[in-house]
């Protein structure tokens, strides 16, 4: 039987582009989106992906919609921790709604999800916790004092979910992306891309979605066992953590 894989956000963006690797990878796949349903039905049509749409910032949301994903594939033996979204500005001029709506996304989610799904990773002695996190969770990012802290967060839930459940054939470990061609680092301005973030890149361009895709292969295959509490940092070069 197939492994479930359930990614995040993973109809657009990165989190499509490991839907769609783990999918050619043999797993059952799962995707969940938060709002963008034209997006989603594309996605689904297209890759024949199955699409759940719930808020992962909303525990009880998350506890119904991994039921759901359970009751049709089967219990889930992958989650991918990928949804994330961008509220940019510097901190005075930032409003609260800006901190907490980014925090509780890409931060509250991971308790959320990896809450959701323990209890059953526990229970069958299997379980492959990836989450996505971010170059700057790992360096700060001017403008990004809410994106910042929650993806330097990632890091600690996901050394202290490793040690929790490595007796229990679980790994959990975080992959840190620097800057990918995604509609999310589209949205940065011009100006600022192509002066403040490509020239600090040595590879000298922005990575492909699918180049994070394959470290998430990597890191769900049942191989990759003595891998955990790890950080599998993919930036072309631009911060050497
Ligand atoms: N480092 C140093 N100075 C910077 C800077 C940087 N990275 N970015 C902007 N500045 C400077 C500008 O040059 C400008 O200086 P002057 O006033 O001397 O001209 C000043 O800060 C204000 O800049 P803006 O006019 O852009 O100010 P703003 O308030 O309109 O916007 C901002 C500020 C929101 C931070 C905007 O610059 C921005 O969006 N920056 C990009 C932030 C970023 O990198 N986001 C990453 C998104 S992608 C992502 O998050 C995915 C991932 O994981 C990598």
């Amino acid at each position: 039987m197939a492994h479930v894989a359930l990614v995040t956000g993973g109809t657009r963006g990165i989190g499509a582009a490991i839907s769609i690797a783990l999918q050619k990878a043999g797993y059952a796949v799962a995707a969940t989106y938060g709002g963008n349903d034209e997006a989603a039905g594309k996605f689904k049509d297209e890759h024949g992906i199955a699409v759940y749409k719930w808020d992962v910032s909303d525990f009880a949301a998350c506890k119904e919609g991994v039921a759901k994903v359970e009751a049709d594939l089967g219990p889930v033996d992958v989650l991918v921790n990928n949804a994330g979204i961008t509220r940019d500005g510097v901190l005075h001029r930032m409003e609260p709604e800006a901190w907490r709506t980014v925090i509780a996304t890409n931060l509250d989610s991971l308790f959320n999800m990896t809450r959701n799904v323990i209890d059953g990773m526990r229970a069958r002695g299997y379980g492959r916790v990836i989450s996505i996190s971010s170059i700057n969770g790992q360096k700060g990012q001017f403008g990004q004092s809410n994106y910042s802290a929650a993806k330097a967060g990632v890091f600690g839930f996901t050394k202290a979910v490793a040690q929790e459940n490595a007796a229990k054939g679980i790994t959990v470990n975080a992959i840190a992306p620097g800057y990918i061609a995604t509609e999310m680092v589209r949205a940065v301005p011009e100006e600022v891309l192509n002066t403040k973030i490509l020239p600090l890149i040595p590879v000298g361009r922005l990575g492909e979605p699918e180049e994070i895709a394959r470290c998430v292969v990597f890191l769900a295959a049942e191989e990759a066992g003595f891998i955990t509490g790890s950080t599998l940092t993919a930036n072309g070069g631009q911060y050497l953590a």
